[in-house]
């Protein structure tokens, strides 16, 4: 049977519809709230309590510490698929057959490549521009390149759409941080993978033959899988939203890649190593950040530690931190920050202060290890958790479109002046 949520206001009594998910959520369907109430509306900044579609992209559960890309767990995912394959299921909802994923990384391969008046827009910001606010440009900058709409009808058009900002995105990606680094642009080469391509985009050096890494090439691919998505979070919701006023797949790719660089979002695995470094600095006092962290007069917080959703443990923080012990034994690289990342980790999860509010290391928090491990410079770290959720933002993006969503436009409860009249400048 149907269940029902009843509201009532100054004695007046309202039902609305509870709809289930597959996975037993309960949502209270308010469509209906402002017509039937005469206008009343719901608050809650930062939506902490409201569902702003329903998805079948990805599932997870806070409380048990569960992920999973269309039913399959992320923990099976990293260990057995590869980057690529994950992609296709985020976006297209199935893992693909052999035949599937051929056609998706050629016709990917067929794309690599972008305009070369692009350059010329690269050449345009300084060296020292950060690689988000260069990436989110140069996708945007894609669209005068790629021009027309999508008919999200076609199913041919759509294909099309997400294999070009698939293949461009990394070498996007990948000459941001050449262009930091002054190192010529490197095309790639259609003989390699996905991730080994962009490696080898970021990596190759003019004059050294360009040796391959699997260690190498199985951490990213590890690290852009747990990236890939993870429902309706402040970049994915931007995803949608900036979609549903449909403008294109870009544009809102773009948008999303701003979002994202914020530090209590993707930008907070810069902030992390950041933080670690200062705290090695400063002697490696791991007790006195902790307190710092908890002094509401200090706004200092623990970067890479608290999240939104999981209130028990990140499963992809867990997946990581095992994944850093063994890059950095494979490699032969000895980090003190880990060592620092880990007392960190230790002192705080005994501490009141986060146990009572469930705060507990999340993504953030290792993977910047395994990005230095892998000479990925600091400030292209959010590049890398953007290449692995391009992916995640094209399948939500995808998802919209076809379920004909309205446009996202929230309403508000206004606090300001009530009507008063105009006063010239001379009477003010
Ligand atoms: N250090 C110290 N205190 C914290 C932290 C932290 N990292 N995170 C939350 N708190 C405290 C916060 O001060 C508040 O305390 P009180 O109840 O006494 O006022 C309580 O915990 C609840 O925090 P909140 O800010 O209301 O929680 P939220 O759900 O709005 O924010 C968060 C979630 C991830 C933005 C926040 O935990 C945070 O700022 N963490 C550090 C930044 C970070 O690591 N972000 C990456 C998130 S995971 C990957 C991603 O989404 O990109």
């Amino acid at each position: 049977m149907s269940k029902i949520a009843t509201l009532e206001i100054d004695g007046n009594k309202y039902e609305f519809p509870i709809i289930e998910g597959t996975e037993k959520e309960l949502g209270i369907d308010i469509k209906t709230l402002r017509t039937a109430t005469g206008g009343v509306t719901t608050i809650d900044p930062g939506y902490k309590n409201t569902g702003s579609c329903e998805s079948a992209i990805t599932f997870l559960d806070g409380e048990k510490g569960i992920l999973r890309y269309r039913g399959y767990s992320i923990e099976e995912l990293a260990e057995k698929a590869d980057f690529l394959e994950v992609a296709y299921l985020l976006i297209f909802g199935e893992l693909p057959t052999a035949a599937q994923l051929e056609k998706f990384d050629q016709d990917i391969k067929e794309e690599s490549h972008v305009d070369e008046d692009m350059k010329k827009i690269l050449d345009g910001f300084p060296k020292s521009a950060h690689p988000m606010g260069v990436l989110s440009s140069l996708t945007s900058a894609l669209i005068a390149f790629n021009p027309g709409s999508v008919d999200v009808d076609s199913e041919e058009e759509m294909y099309d759409a997400i294999v070009k900002i698939m293949a461009k995105f990394p070498v996007l990606a990948a000459w941001t941080m050449r262009k930091r680094k002054s190192l010529p642009l490197d095309y790639g080469d259609s003989s390699l993978g996905y991730v080994e391509n962009l490696h080898k985009m970021m990596f190759s050096r003019p004059n050294k033959t360009y040796e391959p890494n699997k260690i190498v090439y199985d951490a990213l691919d590890k690290l852009l899988i747990l990236h890939a998505d993870h429902e309706q979070n402040c970049s994915t919701s931007t995803v949608r939203i900036v979609g549903s006023s449909h403008a294109g797949l870009f544009a809102s790719i773009s948008a999303g890649i701003s979002a994202l660089w914020g530090p209590l979002h993707g930008g907070a695995n810069q902030a992390v190593i950041e933080m670690l470094e200062a705290i090695k600095a400063d002697g490696g006092d791991t007790a006195r950040y902790i307190n710092k962290a908890k002094d509401k007069n200090d706004p200092f917080r623990l970067m890479g530690f608290g999240h939104r959703v999981y209130k028990n443990f990140d499963p992809r923080a867990k997946i990581i931190k095992k994944s850093a012990d063994e890059v950095l034994g494979d490699l032969g690289i000895e980090d003190p920050v880990l060592d620092i990342a880990k007392g960190l980790a230790e002192v705080a999860l005994e501490d009141e202060y986060f146990v009572q509010r469930k705060l507990y290391p999340n993504v953030d928090f290792y993977s910047g290890i395994i990005y230095r491990a892998l000479d990925i410079p600091t400030e292209m770290f959010t590049v890398m958790f953007a290449l692995g959720r391009l992916p995640g933002w094209i399948a939500q993006w995808r998802e919209m479109r076809l379920r004909k969503e309205p446009i996202g436009r929230p309403r508000q409860i206004y606090t300001g002046e009530n009507h008063r009249d105009f006063k010239p400048v001379s009477e003010r």
